[in-house]
């Protein structure tokens, strides 16, 4: 089945409604369910979902106000919600082997104690995870404050979550699902819909980048060619913002834009494209816009400075973490060892600064690699020698390794819980197959 390029309204998400709200929290009730989306033209694919949404919903939360997420599991295997991004005790992190059994519910807290940021939620359930975020369990979860609402950026209709996966689909429009198959997983898919397209008026947008693929990087920019404003990373806003002509996003990455689409005159046809592997990048041409009408009355702005950020004082502890094929090349590993959920790979002490130097041994095999760490958010400090741009220094909860390089962050295990999360690659065809860790937060 095919799908005429730019046929297809972009899909926005729907928001999330509270069921109920209380002085200080929102309660929120969710069904990871299989359900069947319309990707191709009078066809039903089957993918799975939070309430029957692929993507799922998108949960808007502000800051300083908690979210408890009551996650009822109707699948035949087990699920396990993580909040990619967020700072939350443990017995809400989703780990792999904290699941919700099939026919079960369990709440999940967030705390919300973070500032404004795109986060995005999905599937973390051990060795299936891989399989079940291709299938669909990705949403996006959007943190607010008021300090960022005083910047007056684009905001409502003109604030568009992207979340975008790579796909494989077979002659029936359904999915085809084979571990560490990035190679063939060729369809890109924008909000769940293949090229779609979206009319915008002659304004500012602001775009919430989630590269929510398996494997797949993402190198965005717009055709005809056009720099954008990059005006946050993974975490929340940069210092200021940066003027950029291309956007680079490895899985689970994310980055705020601003286009203002009042500097192209009405009728042009502006394509989001992935230019990661040149002119023949597979699903290339991602999303159009549709630039229409008149200039229009814009009170939205890009302030010089966006806020200040974090200092995340000196190292103390200094690690060396390696990702690999292990040596008889069957799976990927940490520091040569397989992913067992029980071990505890390594402590940190909450309050301390580290520098961990992420050494990616596959140049071999030119296997691409990414850290990312559960809990915090860490700077970027240089990879390869280089020091790296602001826009992907901080704050980063993922950070990409390419192939024989190594990446040098500094974390700080500022957050109020302790206790055991993962850090991993987060190709999720590598984790599924052993590329993940323990660290447990010591008081
Ligand atoms: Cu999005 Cu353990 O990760
Ligand atoms: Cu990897």
């Amino acid at each position: 089945p095919v799908v005429t390029p730019f046929s297809v309204p972009l899909p926005i998400p729907p928001v999330l409604r509270p069921v109920t709200s209380s002085r200080s929290a929102d309660h929120y009730e969710m069904v990871v369910t299989p359900a069947t989306a319309r990707i191709f033209p009078g066809l039903d694919t089957r993918v799975l979902t939070f309430n029957g949404s692929f993507p799922g919903p998108t949960i808007r939360s502000r800051r300083g106000r908690a979210a408890v997420v009551k996650v009822t599991n109707k699948m035949s295997t087990p699920a396990a919600v993580h909040l990619h991004g967020a700072n939350v005790a443990p017995e809400s992190d989703g780990h792999p082997l904290d699941t919700i059994d099939p026919g079960a519910s369990r709440l999940y807290h967030y705390p919300n104690s973070q500032p404004a940021a795109t986060l995005w939620y999905h599937d973390h359930a051990h060795h299936v995870e891989a399989e079940q975020v291709y299938r669909g369990l990705t949403g996006a979860y959007i943190i607010s404050d008021s300090e960022t609402d005083a910047l007056r950026l684009p905001s409502g209709e003109f604030d568009i979550p992207l979340v975008i996966r790579d796909a494989q689909f077979d002659g029936d429009g359904q999915l085809v699902w084979k571990l560490d198959d990035f190679a063939n997983r060729k369809t890109v898919l924008v909000n769940g819909a293949i090229q779609p397209t979206h009319k915008v008026k002659r304004r500012k947008y602001r775009l919430r980048l989630i590269n929510a693929a398996n494997s797949r990087p993402l190198r965005l920019a717009l055709n005809p060619a056009s720099d954008v404003i990059q005006i946050a990373s993974d975490g929340g806003l940069l210092g200021r913002p940066v003027t950029r002509p291309e956007v680079e996003l490895w899985p689970a990455e994310r980055a705020e834009i601003v286009i203002d689409f009042s500097k192209f005159p009405s009728g042009t046809n502006v394509i989001l494209e992935n230019t990661f592997n040149g002119p023949e990048t597979p699903g290339r041409q991602l999303l159009r816009f549709e630039v229409t009408g008149s200039v229009v009355a814009d009170d939205s702005v890009v302030p010089a400075k966006l806020r200040d950020l974090e200092d995340l004082g000196t190292p103390t502890v200094t690690r060396r973490i390696v990702l690999a094929r292990d040596p008889t090349n069957t799976f990927y590993a940490i520091d040569g060892k397989a992913y067992d959920p029980k071990r505890i790979d390594l402590t940190v002490k909450r309050g301390t600064t580290e520098l961990w130097e992420v050494v990616n041994d596959d140049g071999q095999y030119n296997f691409p690699h990414s850290i990312h760490l559960h809990l915090v958010q860490f700077r970027v400090l240089e990879r390869a020698g280089q020091p790296v741009g602001e826009w992907e220094a901080y704050p980063k909860d993922t950070a990409r390794v390419p192939a024989g390089q190594t990446v040098k962050i500094l974390v700080k295990f500022d957050s109020e819980f302790t206790g055991v999360y993962p850090f991993h690659c987060h190709f999720f065809d590598h984790s599924s197959m052993a590329m993940m860790a323990n660290m447990q937060v010591l008081p």
